[in-house]
């Protein structure tokens, strides 16, 4: 097939308003030909916003897998339910574009990562932040080596806004365990940031996990949390937290260094970026435009139109799209890397051990592990864990 793309959606949520939303509207070779939720009243918020016929719209995504002229969908589900759906795509032969994280399992996404390599067809990550102009621009300038070899990323992410699911559908279904994890798995955003940034898949991470602004509501996923993260040639430091504090990025290289903040010293993907300086070895400071900036809204919706055109591109070329299930799938095992390490009190190593209870079951594993007596993950009772 070629000419038009022509998808369907699986889950309308409220990703889908402010990112898959513009983004269909916005490319005209792709086009939105069905739409699965299971909750009536998300159906017809969707069946108003791509102007879609009553028999456009299932209750049941399988139906919608079983149309032939949908070539691609988009899985905007919780993760919970997201491995079945991919599964059955690939079963009904559609290219699919997950949104983060692939699944809460990392065994679980393996599979899909091999799944879609055995059915020659397209699983690329929502993994938008590519796209935003500020981080398009850090990506050239690294690449030009303005400030030499990367050595330690530090990226500020403390601002994340806590925003609740639809109304309709559940709206607190991040706070529960089946999210697989609290604000560092909501925000899996920083975590394939810095990857993509330092060049290299990660080899270690150790963290704090903890939840201090949920203290009194008997919190059972994070809302903070501090990691560091060993590449081949570079580290990095996250620091993630639901509104607990500063936003931004700052790079050291081996001939300089860049920061980059936020209005309001808001994170990435909550404002817009108001500084981006670098400083050479003897401190001369440079400033650097960030092109196509627009509202903080604009951004993200066209982050998402450009990662559209990505995916339509890559299944018309049959090339990898920007992020492929894999990078997905290395995401998802630092965040639990990460969870385990607070748990632990030691070093993780990445890729997980296929044996490892975190690897097979997500953060239900977590149990298994043997605690540090000493893990404020565990006093805090997160993942089901009793201090
Ligand atoms: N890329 C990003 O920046 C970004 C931003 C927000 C959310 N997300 C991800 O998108 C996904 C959805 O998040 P959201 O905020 O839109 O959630 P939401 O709660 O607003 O929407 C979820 C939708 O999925 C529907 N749904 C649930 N189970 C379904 C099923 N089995 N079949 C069909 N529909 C089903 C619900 O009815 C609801 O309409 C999550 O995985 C989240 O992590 C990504």
């Amino acid at each position: 097939m070629a000419g038009t793309l022509k998808v369907g959606l699986i889950g309308c949520g409220n990703v889908v308003d402010y990112g898959h939303r513009p983004a269909l509207l916005a490319l005209k070779d792709v086009e939105l030909v069905a739409l699965a939720d299971i909750t009536p009243a998300r159906r017809l918020i969707g069946k108003a916003w791509f102007r879609l016929r009553e028999r456009q719209l299932y209750a049941d995504y399988r139906q919608l897998l079983a149309l032939p002229e949908v070539e691609a969908v988009v899985v905007a589900v919780p993760q919970k339910f997201r491995p079945r759906i991919v599964l059955d795509a690939f079963a009904a032969g559609k290219h699919v574009l997950s949104e983060k994280p692939l699944s809460n399992v990392p065994a679980v996404a393996a599979q899909l990562v091999a799944a879609a390599r055995h059915s020659g067809l397209q699983l690329a990550m929502t993994h938008n932040y590519h796209f935003l102009p500020e981080y398009q621009k850090l990506k050239q300038l690294l690449s030009q080596g303005l400030i030499g070899a990367v050595r330690v990323l530090t990226l500020h992410f403390l601002g994340v806004i806590d925003y609740p699911g639809a109304a309709e559908y559940q709206a607190d279904w991040r706070h529960t365990l089946a999210a697989g994890g609290g604000v560092l798995m909501d925000m899996i955003h920083a975590v394939y940031l810095a990857e993509w940034l330092a060049g290299a898949p990660a080899q270690q991470v150790m963290a704090f996990v903890d939840a201090l602004q949920y203290a009194g509501r008997e919190p059972v996923i994070e809302d903070l949390a501090l990691l560091q993260i060993a590449f081949p040639r570079a580290y990095a430091a996250i620091h993630m937290g639901w509104g607990a504090g500063v936003g931004g990025l700052d790079i050291s290289g081996s001939d300089g260094h860049i920061r980059l903040r936020y209005k309001q010293h808001q994170s990435g993907g909550f404002n817009q970026p108001i500084e981006l300086y670098s400083v050479d070895s003897d401190w001369r400071r440079s400033d650097h435009a960030i092109p196509n900036l627009d509202t903080h809204e604009a951004n993200i919706a066209r982050s998402f139109t450009q990662l559209w055109a990505d995916f339509r591109d890559a299944i018309r070329e049959g090339r990898a799209p920007i992020a492929p299930a894999a990078a997905g799938a290395r995401a998802l095992e630092i965040v639990l890397g990460a969870y385990a390490s607070a748990v632990c009190g030691r070093v993780i190593s990445l890729p997980l051990a296929a044996a490892d209870p975190v690897y097979q079951k997500g953060i239900a594993g977590i149990a298994e592990l043997e605690a540090w007596a000493g893990s404020k993950t565990k006093a805090a009772g997160l993942f089901g864990l009793r201090a």
